[in-house]
């Protein structure tokens, strides 16, 4: 099963460069209750190593690149991140990995939830657990 799923960013292109709208609920299919983004990850270092009971993201490599791996418990997939203007939906109850930065990424994060520990699954093997007893 291919658990990638992008959704294209609008982007307006003039002569003074580009300009990439995102509307919560029209751009994406979630309202937006937060946004966070990742910088400065340093050579060799990763990020995520977790699912969200609830929460929904669309994540956007706004600059620099990086590997993204999405796992629902069955499944896996591996997908570059490298483009402004399409977003890479992470849905609830799927694992994720980001590696592989290249220096400068910054990855920008829209969330439908505002931030709660309770609602992160941190351990591997609890998560597998969990998802593969639906
Ligand atoms: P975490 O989600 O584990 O980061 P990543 O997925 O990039 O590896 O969060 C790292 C720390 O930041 C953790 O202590 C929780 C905190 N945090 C907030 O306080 N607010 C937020 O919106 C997020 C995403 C994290």
């Amino acid at each position: 099963m291919n658990l990638i799923k992008w959704i294209d960013l609008p982007c307006i292109l003039d002569e003074r460069g580009a300009l990439v709208p995102i509307e919560g609920g029209i751009t994406i299919p979630f309202d937006i209750r937060r946004v966070y983004f990742l910088h400065g990850v340093m050579r060799g270092g990763a990020r995520g190593f977790h699912a969200h009971f609830t929460l929904h993201q669309l994540m956007v490599c706004i600059g620099g690149s990086c590997r993204v791996l999405l796992d629902n418990g069955r499944d896996r997939s591996e997908v570059i991140l490298d483009r402004a203007d399409r977003g890479l939906l992470i849905p609830n109850m799927v694992w994720h990995e980001m590696y592989d930065f290249s220096d400068n990424t910054v990855l920008l994060l829209l969330a439908s939830e505002h931030y709660s520990e309770s609602d992160y699954i941190r351990d591997y093997d609890q998560f597998r657990d969990i998802s593969r007893a639906k």
